[in-house]
């Protein structure tokens, strides 16, 4: 059986398609076979990341609207591992079509209070769509552009606002120039040149927890819908 993942956030730049590429790559390293929908009308990911030269075999990108994104997602479905979305960052139909059709919602977000606002309505959208349905769909924040060193007061008070306002939060991943690379070399954490890029292994190492922690809120609903 496979798995969607959506990045959603109705707001550009916390991190959705580099996240979408981060993820991505571990499902492939893991030898999965990744479907990559971007649903964002600049297409960063379909047109400017994509290159299958250097991109893994087992990563497919395909592009959605408003209007396709549910069927496109219901055909990976059948034939990949993991269906990725990333949808523009806007509150559209693109962002509920894509939230409603998923088993995973992954709110991207970096500790300020803009994007925390933004956060909340996401995962207010998540939870009303869990209300009104039999499956109940895996979602929380992923904090992202963590500072790997200190942390501010703004940072601090965000965080404890998201934990205080009761939203699950899925995992934290560190501000890094290995993670804005993926987009300069068209490519997976994985394939980067360690000559050119430092701190490959510690994105990858983050990358992989990440990708744990996903499949463990996944398993963690599952278990409340048996239950
Ligand atoms: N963890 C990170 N570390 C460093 N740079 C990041 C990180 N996440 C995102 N960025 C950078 O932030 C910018 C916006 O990220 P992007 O993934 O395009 O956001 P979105 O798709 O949500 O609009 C890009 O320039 C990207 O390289
Ligand atoms: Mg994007």
């Amino acid at each position: 059986m496979s798995t969607v993942i959506c990045m959603a956030s109705s707001k550009g730049g916390p991190g959705k398609s580099t996240l979408t590429v981060v993820l991505a790559g571990v499902y492939a390293a893991s030898n999965y076979s990744v479907l990559i929908i971007d649903a964002d009308a600049q297409q960063r990911l379909a047109s400017e990341w994509y290159d299958p030269s250097r991109a893994p075999d087992t990563i497919s990108v395909t592009t959605a609207t408003h209007s396709t994104i549910a069927e496109k997602i219901a055909r990976g479905r059948e034939a990949y591992d993991v269906v990725i979305v990333d949808v523009e960052g806007s509150a559209s139909l693109t962002l509920a079509n894509g939230v409603y059709n998923s088993d995973c919602i992954l709110i991207p977000a970096n500790k300020s209070t803009m994007d925390l606002k933004d956060a909340m309505a996401t995962a207010a959208l998540v939870q009303q769509y869990n209300a009104n349905s039999a499956t109940q769909r895996a979602y929380g924040i992923v904090w992202n552009r963590v500072p790997p060193a200190l942390k501010s007061r703004e940072m601090d008070n965000t965080a404890r606002t998201a934990i205080d306002a009761g939203i699950p939060i899925v995992f934290e991943v560190c501000e890094r120039d290995a993670y804005r690379s993926i987009f300069s070399f068209s490519t997976t954490l994985n394939r980067l040149d360690k000559k050119e890029v430092p701190g490959i292994a510690k994105a990858l190492e983050e990358g992989f927890r990440f990708a744990e922690a996903v499949a463990e809120i996944i398993v963690q609903t599952q278990q409340k819908e048996v239950a």
